[in-house]
């Protein structure tokens, strides 16, 4: 595969010059289908914030109108996983439709064995419960919210070994999501081998801002890994725009295809957990994926106590199906350089605006860093918080804090976690919005940091126990 058949529109003229002038990409489907969305007044946006004890999470989804809360399961399904769903087989047990979701993780994924789970966090919790004994440790490279705590519920402890640069939002290094190989080895070291079950890898690093692991460090993980008998676990989530980054950014790897990049990733790891709801394109849907059979073998015992059979893990035959053709459809150059393309495109007109978001723009969304957005509210009045639910009252987007709350409590103290990164995350579906979407979005966020100083922070006046973000509820200081 050459990079003219990855994007025909840059394949040069006969008799033209080599490179053409700066040519768009356009998205690579049409619309069939469209569901209508309403701006509420400013009046009723103010209400409906108040309503929602100014958690974004707490909003009815009819009170806003560009959802760019998470582009977990709000992606558009197209026609042929449509169609894939009138084939679903709901028998209980041997659905056809699991056979398909099965090769399809076989073939573009790499592992011998799955099972499906109704969505990432279910992965998480066999996996956690499987591997993970009271005492042991978990390195990984940034934690996730649900991922960590299925860790902690297991009796693990987590650690961040992610490089240092990942925590700084204006590093340009190409590969923020990378192990810090260093922290790894004096981890390790510290607490010894064999209360280490496995190194947690996530591609891309959702709480780093999408930011992405070189194809190099995967492989030196692996290896030092190997020469200590540890595991890796990738977390698939995102790997798909992972494998993108490295067709786009590491040498080596500009003339190989995504899909051929991420076979090659995932050969580096032994295992994966998996939310379906990102790359696959599904609105509900996951898998944990096993080289080992030992490990495999308890995997489909345990399945069968949270989830449900081992061949459709909590998910209808038809979800299965639909999620084995979005398997297919992911790692299509066209899809994966468009779905990139507007997340780039949002970021450049924020940039040139100059809002402070996470740099490089990462994979799923744009990240602003609210801290220096709003630098007169301190972190413990939640300036993220507040940056979305203005964000909310001004344009009816809707987006999500990652920081402080996000971040939870240490369970031994009990303080706040107070990350480096309090952030606002702008995050796109999947072929759902349109270039226009975009231009009202970067508008409002231009128009919120010009009147900066008007803004205040938050006091949180309900906090639930676990993930806590979801439900917490706040009042305006
Ligand atoms: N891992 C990563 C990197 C994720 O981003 C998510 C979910 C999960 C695991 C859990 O998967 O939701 O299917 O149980 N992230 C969503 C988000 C919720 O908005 O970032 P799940």
């Amino acid at each position: 595969m050459t990079s003219g058949d990855r994007d025909p529109l840059l394949e040069p003229r006969p008799g033209g010059p080599r490179m053409p002038r700066h040519r768009s990409w356009a998205e690579p489907f049409r619309i069939k289908m469209v569901e209508p969305i309403h701006l509420l007044t400013r009046a009723e946006r103010v209400a409906a914030m108040a309503a929602a004890g100014n958690n974004t999470f707490l909003l009815r989804s009819e009170d806003v109108f560009i959802d760019l809360l998470t582009d977990s399961g709000t992606s558009a399904m197209s026609d042929y996983q449509w169609a894939g769903m009138m084939l679903g087989d709901e028998a209980y047990a041997g659905s056809r439709n699991f056979y398909h979701l099965e090769a399809a993780v076989q073939r573009y994924y790499g592992y011998r064995h799955m099972v499906p789970t109704h969505q990432g966090r279910g992965a998480e919790n066999l996996l956690s419960k499987i591997l993970i004994k009271e005492g042991d440790h978990v390195p990984g490279n940034m934690y996730f919210t649900t991922t960590r705590l299925h860790q902690e519920l297991a009796g693990g402890t987590f650690h961040d070994v992610i490089v240092d640069e990942a925590h700084d939002a204006t590093d340009l290094s190409p590969f923020k999501g990378n192990v810090d190989l260093a922290k790894l080895a004096a981890l390790v070291d510290e607490v010894g081998a064999e209360r280490v079950p496995y190194v947690s890898v996530a591609a891309t690093v959702n709480m780093a801002g999408g930011q992405p692991i070189s194809m190099a460090n995967m492989r030196a993980v692996r290896d030092y890994c190997r020469s200590r008998g540890i595991r890796v676990i990738l977390d698939a989530t995102r790997a798909v725009e992972n494998a993108y980054f490295i067709q786009r950014r590491e040498p080596g790897f500009e003339d190989r295809s995504v899909a051929d990049i991420l076979l090659e990733f995932c050969s580096l790891t032994d295992g994966c957990t998996m939310s379906g709801k990102k790359d696959a394109l599904v609105n509900i849907g996951g898998w944990l994926a096993l080289n080992e059979d030992d490990v495999f073998e308890e995997a489909r015992n345990l399945v069968v106590v949270y989830e449900g059979l081992h061949t459709y893990g909590g998910l209808a035959g038809r979800d299965m199906e639909a999620m084995a053709r979005g398997i297919e459809e992911s790692v299509q150059e066209d899809h994966i350089r468009s779905r990139i393309g507007q997340v780039e495109y949002l970021g450049k007109h924020l940039i040139d605006e100059g809002v402070p978001i996470v740099l490089p723009v990462g994979g799923h969304a744009i990240f602003i860093d609210a801290m220096r957005f709003y630098p007169q509210i301190p972190q413990d009045q939640f300036p993220a918080q507040a940056l979305a639910a203005d964000l909310y009252v001004d344009s009816g987007v809707r987006a999500m804090e990652r920081g402080v709350v996000s971040a939870g409590r240490d369970p031994e103290t009990g303080d706040h976690h107070y990350p480096k990164l309090e952030l606002v995350r702008l995050t796109l579906p999947r072929r759902v919005y349109t270039q226009a979407h975009m231009d009202v979005t970067w508008e409002s966020v231009a128009e919120l940091f010009d009147h900066r100083a008007d803004a205040r922070g938050m006091r949180m006046v309900y906090e639930p126990k676990y993930l806590r973000f979801f439900q917490a509820r706040f009042e305006r200081l």
